[in-house]
């Protein structure tokens, strides 16, 4: 079934399309896994994103697996598997989609002046003609099929027409015209969907997208002048994740439209109470942390911090506040639990937070929390999320922390003392450093010898107090693969050491993969 706008009232339905895991999970170090994959596409379905883009399924076996468990469990949402203008992808994208209740193909191919002589090394003719082949293949497959002219913006209108024309013709349904190199202005991207929808004859048949990259800052304004321009379909990520600066932020489109509904008249079909829940969750997966002053999902987004604003807040939330934080799903962090508190409060409180936990999870997340408990007085939401992103990050890790200690302080050099479990075997090594970070991360070196370079480290409390969580982020580049990896516990070296093991994990499982691939 392929999709079709609505009009319900004075407001013109957006359809969501969202690729946070694709051109999201595409950015360096963003890899998820497939459970991570699955439990963001769960969350996305239930908030009602029209279209998931689940991945790239020729790409590896890993995202092609990704794509069709995500097609299986699919409820509502369209699944879309991307493909480039090849007929051995567009196969394996009709496979990995053929078990959606509604699937999509969506392939692509450069249109601009410098891909084609650069990258394609084809002539204009001779991509219009593949254009008409890839996308007749693609719709024998599947009724719903999604042609984007990649680096649209930078492709002259009349050629531009041609292609557009010509994918209709074969059959696309949707048409996507991305700003792939977030070149483009506002008054720019609305004026080419204005033009392209007035002058290719069959443009009717067809929905327009936009897709935005953010590499001037400018993918939530020049999508919502796309809008303006025609387009009723909408690509974007959470949390804005994607290639580079990233893509148009799902939460910054939907509250746009949903706030500033006096001068724009659309609607998403978007549970709006969900975006925060959506920008913790793939936060988590990703390792990316939310910058604090991000957009509608920044811990500081709500936050009134001057006189003046406070003072304006008391007497009238309006006088500073466009939308609720409970719009958004922004509960009030609330201080839950202590060492006396039982298994079915804790669990309870799990499920206030929406997380998900077998059985086998349940039991070692309790027994976390019964540990931290005891060394830190408060343990807030926040505190739980972290534990259960441990538990879940780390269920197949190979090496494990067994023990840490650390001799810090100003007479250097610093000495760390580290004990690892590796495929089951404790192995200890003593090592010093420049400063105890550097001790601990020496110390990981001499265990476990590798070539990856550390790009990354970040630290943040995941509460307030002096007695709050250390949150690590790490983020290792072993050649063309980088991975970013979390640790969190109330001592920074211990979180430290959690983080760059867990990067090493996920840096050995991507070479298992390979490996198994390669067989
Ligand atoms: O930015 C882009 O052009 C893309 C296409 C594959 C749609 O991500
Ligand atoms: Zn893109």
């Amino acid at each position: 079934m392929s999709m079709t706008t609505t009009t319900s009232g004075a407001r013109d339905r957006v359809l969501i399309f969202d690729t946070t895991l694709r051109d999201g999970e595409q950015c360096p170090g963003a890899t998820m896994t497939l459970d991570e994959k699955l439990a963001v596409a769960e969350l996305l379905d239930t908030m009602g994103v029209d279209i998931i883009e689940a991945g790239f399924p020729i790409a590896s076996n890993g995202d092609f697996e990704a794509v069709a468990e995500i097609a299986r469990r699919s409820k509502r949402a369209v699944i879309a598997g991307l493909a480039r203008a090849i007929p051995a992808d567009i196969a394996r994208a009709g496979e990995a989609v053929r078990h959606a209740q509604r699937g999509r193909i969506h392939t692509f191919v450069s249109t601009s002046p410098i891909h084609l002589a650069h990258q394609m090394r084809k002539s204009e003719d001779e991509v219009v003609e593949i254009i008409l082949k890839t996308v007749a293949q693609a719709r024998d497959l599947v009724e719903d099929v999604e042609w984007s002219a990649m680096d649209a913006t930078r492709t002259g209108i009349d050629y531009l027409c041609r292609c557009v024309e010509a994918a209709i013709r074969a059959g696309a349904t949707t048409i996507n015209l991305p700003d792939t190199v977030g070149y483009a202005t506002p008054s720019e991207y609305r004026a080419m969907f204005a033009s392209v929808r007035e002058r290719v004859p069959n443009a009717d048949k067809a929905v327009f997208s936009v897709h935005c990259h953010n590499d001037l800052g400018l993918a939530v304004a020049n999508t919502l002048a796309g809008l303006e321009g025609g387009a009723r379909q909408v690509e974007c990520t959470i949390n804005g994740i994607g290639e580079r600066a990233g893509n148009a932020a799902l939460e910054e489109v939907v509250m746009a439209i949903r706030t500033r509904g006096d001068v724009m008249p659309f609607e998403t079909g978007i549970e709006s109470t969900l975006l925060t829940r959506a920008s913790k969750l793939v936060s988590h997966a990703t390792n990316f942390p939310v910058q604090f002053n991000k957009a509608i999902v920044g811990r500081n987004a709500f936050a009134h911090e001057s006189g003046i604003h406070q003072d304006g807040m008391l007497k009238n939330a309006e006088t500073y506040e466009i939308m609720t934080p409970a719009s958004v799903g922004l509960a009030k962090t609330s201080l839950v639990m202590g060492k006396h508190s039982g298994r079915a409060a804790f669990r309870s409180k799990l499920g206030e937070l929406g997380l998900q936990l077998t059985d086998n999870q349940f039991q070692d997340v309790f027994e976390r929390f019964k540990a931290l408990a005891d060394r830190k007085k408060h343990v807030y939401d926040e505190d739980i999320e972290a534990l259960v992103d441990e538990n879940l990050a780390t269920a197949h890790d190979r090496i494990r922390l067994v023990s840490l200690s650390v001799i810090a302080g100003t007479h250097g050099p610093q000495r760390a003392t580290l004990k690892i479990m590796v495929d089951g075997r404790t192995i200890t090594e003593e090592a010093d450093g420049n400063g105890p970070v550097d001790a601990v991360f020496n110390a990981i070196h001499a265990l476990v010898p590798h070539e990856a370079v550390l790009e990354l480290y970040q630290v943040h409390a995941v509460t307030e107090g002096t007695d709050a969580q250390a949150e690590v982020s790490v983020r290792l580049k072993d050649g063309e693969r980088s991975v970013t990896a979390r640790g969190a516990d109330p001592d920074t070296l211990v979180a430290s050491a959690k983080a760059y093991l867990s990067a090493l994990n996920k840096l050995s499982a991507a070479a298992r993969r390979l490996h198994a691939q390669a067989i």
